[in-house]
């Protein structure tokens, strides 16, 4: 009796060990080489914590043996081949797919090993503690030169603010003593008996209405504080303006880290007058999948998180439900501040400069630069500056009228390309003849500097 009771508890260990947990029976899994096989090729698709295109896989293993009763067997025959498994008309495999709206998952056949998944799914069972971003101290000392350039370009402009309040002020004082001196002086007595009545009745004057006087000089020294203000707004109001918007939109992030070309969003530029901001819709194209920031690149001062909350403003604006990855008909509209606003009766037209003007524009600008590294490779920049390296958009020229004329005057026209051969034909041939073949011709030959063409 007593030896059977012996087995019976050692197969009761056994038993319940086998039972106990998922985890155990892959502890062969290693869940390190796991998560960087997760994030190179799940991520995309899969979170840990929660739905993302396909379900939250932590837990999974424990999961599926509870609610499916299935085993890691079928773990590893879906994630090498979901489509083979559903094919061969497994019910639980046809039966996710249908839940998730037949969205098909990738198929890891030949790219991923047994021994890769076994080591997946130790990591979605016991996933190591997320390790401080070590990277991030090295990535915020890779300062970014545009915004502490600009930051000191700010500082500047205060600093000259404030040097000239004071110097108003002190300008002013010194006024008001010299005044003085001069009334004081027309008050002694030498003054007024050699000058009896007029400029004692100056000064009599001047004592019943000092106040005016005074009130007269502060009212003169407001103006001016004014008028130095608003001269500074004014001056702040071109180059350089960069207000905040209420998404933290980062060009630098988008064109320059990820690459993505100014026209995806812009689209507006080819067909016409204005180049458009892009509609909530474009960004949920990208961000429908891209829910997080995980990139390298951190601006000095700002972590993933912050960048996150930002990809979140997007889902509050469009009325996305990230949990049941759907819309949810809410929407508040995003007030971005315009930047770039020309006069009502300036006509600015983005077509005619990025499509008929495109290599023109390029090569032109590109020659005028001494410094390789100023030159460009996208139109656009041009005229908006090096957008790419920017986090906060700002105004990289003065937009003015001496501007378009100075850029129409020493850019050569490109007449071979399709738009300008067919439309200036004849023109071409008159100024051939005006100017001599093989001369230049620069925009102002085309009506570059007429009245009529920029303003209405
Ligand atoms: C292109 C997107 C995509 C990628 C990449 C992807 N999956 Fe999936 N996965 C899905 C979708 C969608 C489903 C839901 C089933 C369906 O619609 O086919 C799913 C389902 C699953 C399931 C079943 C979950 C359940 O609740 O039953 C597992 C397990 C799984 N994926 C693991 C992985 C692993 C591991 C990787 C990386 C090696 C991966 N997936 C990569 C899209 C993806
Ligand atoms: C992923 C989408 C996206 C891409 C790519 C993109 N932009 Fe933008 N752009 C925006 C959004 C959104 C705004 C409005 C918010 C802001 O000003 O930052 C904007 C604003 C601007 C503005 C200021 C508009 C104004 O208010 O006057 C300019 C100029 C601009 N972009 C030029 C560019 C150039 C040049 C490129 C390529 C180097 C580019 N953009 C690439 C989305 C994009
Ligand atoms: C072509 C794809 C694409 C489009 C379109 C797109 N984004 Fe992004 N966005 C990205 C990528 C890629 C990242 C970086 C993600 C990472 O590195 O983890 C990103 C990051 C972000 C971030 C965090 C970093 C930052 O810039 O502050 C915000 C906020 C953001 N996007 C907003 C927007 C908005 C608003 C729009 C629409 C005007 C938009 N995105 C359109 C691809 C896109
Ligand atoms: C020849 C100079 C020039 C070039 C090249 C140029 N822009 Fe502009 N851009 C302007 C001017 C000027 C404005 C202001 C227009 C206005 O207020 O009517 C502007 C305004 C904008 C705006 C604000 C919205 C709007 O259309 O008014 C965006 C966005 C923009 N540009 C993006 C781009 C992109 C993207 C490109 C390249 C595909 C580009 N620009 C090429 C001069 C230029
Ligand atoms: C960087 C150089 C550059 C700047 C800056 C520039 N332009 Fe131009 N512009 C061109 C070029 C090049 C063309 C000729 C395009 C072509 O081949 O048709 C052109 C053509 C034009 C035309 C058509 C002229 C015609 O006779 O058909 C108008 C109108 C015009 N620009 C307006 C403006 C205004 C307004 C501004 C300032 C807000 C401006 N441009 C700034 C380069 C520039
Ligand atoms: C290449 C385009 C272009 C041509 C050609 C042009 N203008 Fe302008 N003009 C502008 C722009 C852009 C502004 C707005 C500048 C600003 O907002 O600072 C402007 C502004 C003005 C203003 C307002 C004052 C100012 O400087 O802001 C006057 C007046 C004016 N233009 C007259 C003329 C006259 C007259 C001609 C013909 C001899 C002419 N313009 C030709 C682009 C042009």
């Amino acid at each position: 009796m007593i030896s059977w009771r012996k087995h019976y508890k050692k197969g009761l260990i056994a038993i319940s060990l086998l039972l106990s947990t998922g985890a155990s029976v892959y502890a062969q899994g290693d869940p390190k080489k796991g998560q960087d096989l997760f994030k190179a090729n799940c991520t995309a698709c899969h979170a840990l914590d929660k739905k993302v295109v396909g379900p939250a896989l932590g837990g999974i293993v424990d999961k599926l043996k509870k609610e499916q009763n299935l085993d890691t067997d079928w773990l590893h025959k879906w994630i090498i081949n979901n489509d083979k498994l559903r094919a061969s008309g497994d019910k639980y495999a046809n039966q996710v797919y249908e839940e998730n709206g037949k969205v098909a998952m990738q198929v890891f056949e030949g790219k991923l090993t047994e021994a890769d998944v076994d080591d997946i799914l130790a990591y979605t069972t016991n996933p190591p503690a997320e390790e401080p971003a070590a990277d991030k101290a090295g990535d915020a000392a890779a300062t970014d030169m545009q915004s502490v350039q600009a930051d000191k370009a700010n500082q500047l402009n205060s600093k000259i603010m404030v040097a000239a309040f004071i110097a108003i002020a002190g300008l002013l004082f010194w006024l008001l003593l010299k005044i003085r001196q001069l009334v004081k002086l027309q008050q002694s007595p030498e003054l007024s008996e050699l000058n009896s009545t007029r400029i004692t009745s100056f000064s009599q004057l001047y004592e019943k209405y000092s106040y005016v006087g005074k009130a007269l000089v502060a009212l003169l020294a407001i103006f001016a504080l004014y008028g130095v203000w608003n001269w500074l707004m004014w001056i702040g109001v071109y180059k350089g303006y960069k207000p905040e918007q209420p998404i933290y939109f980062s060009h630098k992030i988008h064109a320059g880290e990820n690459k993505i070309d100014c026209q995806l969003c812009h689209s507006g530029a080819k067909y016409g007058k204005v180049s458009e901001i892009p509609s909530l819709n474009v960004c949920m194209n990208c961000h429908r999948s891209i829910s997080e920031y995980k990139g390298k690149y951190l601006e000095p001062g700002k972590d993933r998180e912050f960048y996150t909350g930002e990809i979140k403003k997007i889902y509050q604006h469009v009325g996305w439900d990230e949990s049941k990855q759907a819309y949810t008909g809410k929407t508040e509209p995003v007030e971005w501040t315009r930047i770039h606003n020309m006069p009502d009766f300036v006509y600015f037209n983005h077509s005619q400069h990025v499509v008929a003007g495109e290599q023109a524009i390029i090569n032109g600008f590109n020659a005028k630069q001494k410094d390789p590294a100023n030159k460009i490779d996208v139109v656009c920049k041009a005229c908006h500056g090096k957008i790419d390296t920017m986090n906060v958009v700002q105004m990289a020229n003065n937009f003015t009228m001496g501007w378009c004329i100075d850029c129409h005057r020493t850019t050569e026209v490109d007449m071979t390309n399709g738009y300008n051969k067919e439309y200036f034909k004849n023109l071409h041939d008159k100024l051939k003849k005006q100017y001599g073949e093989g001369s230049k011709i620069t925009v102002d030959a085309i009506g570059g500097l007429e009245c009529g063409k920029c303003h209405y």
